[in-house]
């Protein structure tokens, strides 16, 4: 198969849309990453996609509406506790977790009784759906275990000749992927973290938990325990002042290794001229480039040294991802 980069406009829409009704795969752009788009109510169509991805099949896939309203055509049993999230952050960069309506294929849902749903803010995203017509299955648009895509040429690099189009959105803005909540108890149990954080949700609803399977080996969200974000050379997690950076640095060379550090601007000024690629500022700068900063150092390096995130926030979930990344490889600065 012929892999295409296209640009969004009606008649990219179009064609798409027939792709989806053919029961094919499209990828497209999200404000969170790049998802992996297929026919929600096809078994034939969701198979592809784990075909695709080289995804293990009791993972199950967030469903992707366009409309608050089409919620109800999915989901069964939604509380109160639901509704009041569904007004405040959809659309947005959060899946909430509802008993699901038969029409959602049980590939979907790897079996489960339950369905994710998330409605994206990005237009792109929205005009895609809407134009297909029916609910769009979509994971990450990467392969199992690599670092989800930000970027078009991500998608490229994982998926070319698996998938016949791809839709360029640019960058996007988010970086890390939604925050999946449970919503099928009394309270709201966030499965995996991401920008919308526990504090938002108690804001909201006035209560709120952040599930074991984050904290423990119990698994809750079945995707949590799987490798995950991996780039293809070794990484690891570092906390400690940019001195300890160069220390470790040094040590890699000597042991005929070829490291580069991915870092925060201020930590990187302190570095001086070895290998490194910047994640910004801020946790939210980190977060949009932190899996594009990873695709690019693996094709440059043996060992990639992660600055651990600044904050909590956004900072947390970004940690989450970083020590994943590093497959859970940590080292800490004794002081
Ligand atoms: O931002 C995002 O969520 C992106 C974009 C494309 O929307 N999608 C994404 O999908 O990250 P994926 O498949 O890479 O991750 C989905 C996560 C997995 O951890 C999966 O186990 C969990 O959501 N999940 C999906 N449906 C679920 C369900 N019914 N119950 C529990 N966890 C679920
Ligand atoms: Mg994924």
């Amino acid at each position: 198969m012929y892999t295409r980069i296209v640009f969004p406009s009606d008649s990219t829409y179009a064609e798409c849309a027939e792709i989806i009704k053919n029961d094919g795969i499209v990828a497209f752009p999200t404000e969170t990453v790049y998802g992996l788009g297929a026919n929600a109510t096809s078994d034939k169509a969701v198979k592809e996609i784990f075909t695709a991805k080289g995804r293990p099949s009791d993972n199950p896939i967030i469903v992707h509406i366009a409309d608050k309203k089409d919620i109800y055509n999915i989901a069964e049993d939604i509380s109160p506790v639901a509704e009041k999230l569904i007004k405040k952050f959809m659309p947005g960069a959060i899946t909430l977790v509802f008993k699901k309506k038969p029409c959602i294929s049980d590939i979907v849902s790897a079996g489960l009784d339950t369905v994710g749903v998330r409605i994206p803010s990005s237009i792109i995203a929205r005009n895609f759906i809407k134009a297909c017509g029916v609910p769009i299955a979509a994971p990450s648009a990467n392969t199992s275990s690599r670092p989800s895509p930000t970027q078009a040429i991500h998608v490229y690099e994982d998926l070319k000749d698996k998938v016949p189009v791809i839709i360029d959105g640019g960058s996007c803005e988010i970086g890390i992927e939604s925050t999946v909540v449970d919503v099928t108890g009394d309270i709201p149990v966030i499965l995996r973290p991401g920008k919308i954080t526990l504090k938002d949700i108690i804001e909201v609803c006035g209560c709120g938990s952040i599930s074991e399977s984050l904290t423990s080996d119990k698994v809750k969200s079945p995707g949590v325990k799987y490798k995950h974000y991996a780039p293809i050379c070794d990484a690891v997690l570092v906390k400690g002042s940019a001195g300890f950076f160069n220390k470790l640095y040094t040590k890699y060379l000597q042991q005929k290794r070829n490291p580069i550090i991915l870092c925060y601007e201020d930590t990187a000024k302190k570095l001086g001229d070895i290998n490194i690629i910047s994640l910004g500022d801020s946790d939210e700068q980190a977060a949009a480039k932190l899996y594009g900063a990873l695709r690019l150092a693996e094709k440059q390096a043996d060992i990639i040294l992660i600055e651990s995130a600044k904050g909590d926030g956004i900072g947390a979930s970004l940690m989450n991802r970083m020590r994943k990344s590093a497959g859970g490889n940590i080292i800490e600065e004794k002081l």
